[in-house]
């Protein structure tokens, strides 16, 4: 529709946005937690009040913000407001205007122990051998629960990274795009994340593949249109 013929205050508010918008770049190099206050501000088409982050871990997320956040975890030593499983999450349809999701990254390491990932990469559960120890099964159902919870035109911010296993490339954002899709998801953005240096396990021996530096940003819009 030409903002011409909009109805009067919402030509108002697309004069503000206007006179604020800022283009936000697709590379980002920075905190997680700066990138996010630039996505909240960029993305939404009203202020958002609600916001859930519904993988709480350490709150780096938050590091810094005055912004008031409902943070669940499953794991409870986390110590987050609540604990749960954002598979199933214990709030009503359509409360929230955003969701923010960091799923574990990397699989657990099946009984090694001597590769610690659980403490170093938050991965705060298990997977079992045959979900080959990683976490992709856990997308469908809670982008389901995050499309719920969501009201209509809210966003969910997901960052993921895809990572070798089981001497594979494992597509974790292609598979997240793929259950947001299905769940009634309309993808609208990825910018991609940039770290200074690759994770690197020493045990680690010759591999073929590329070092990752990146993960993802991915942007979704319970709605139609992303515009
Ligand atoms: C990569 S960490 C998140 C890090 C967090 N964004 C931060 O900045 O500190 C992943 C977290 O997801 C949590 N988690 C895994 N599965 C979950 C589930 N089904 N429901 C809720 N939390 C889950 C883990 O306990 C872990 O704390």
């Amino acid at each position: 529709m030409a903002t011409g013929v909009l109805p009067f205050g919402q030509r108002t508010l697309e004069r503000s946005r206007a006179r604020t918008y800022a283009p936000i770049e697709s590379v980002w190099e920075g905190e997680d937690a700066q990138l996010i206050e630039q996505l909240l501000h960029y993305y939404p088409k009203k202020t958002p009040r609600r916001i859930l982050d519904a993988t709480f871990n350490g709150r780096r997320f938050w590091r810094g913000s005055k912004r008031s956040v409902v943070g669940i975890d499953i794991d409870l030593g986390h110590r987050p407001a609540i604990v749960a499983d954002n598979t199933r999450m214990p709030f009503g349809e359509s409360f929230f205007d955003v969701v923010v999701y960091d799923p574990p990254h990397i699989p657990n390491q099946g009984r090694d122990k001597l590769k610690d990932f659980n403490t170093r990469f938050g991965l705060g559960i298990k997977s079992p051998k045959e979900k080959g120890y990683a976490f992709s099964h856990t997308f469908p159902p809670f982008v389901k629960e995050a499309h719920r919870v969501l009201r209509n035109e809210g966003l969910l911010f997901a960052k993921i990274a895809d990572y070798v296993h089981d001497h594979r490339y494992q597509w974790a954002h292609v598979e997240l795009v793929q259950a947001a899709k299905d769940a009634g998801f309309v993808p609208c953005d990825c910018i991609i994340k940039i770290r200074k240096g690759p994770i690197i396990d020493p045990k680690w021996k010759v591999a073929h593949h590329s070092r990752r530096r990146h993960c993802y940003w991915l942007v979704f819009r319970k709605s139609e249109n992303c515009e």
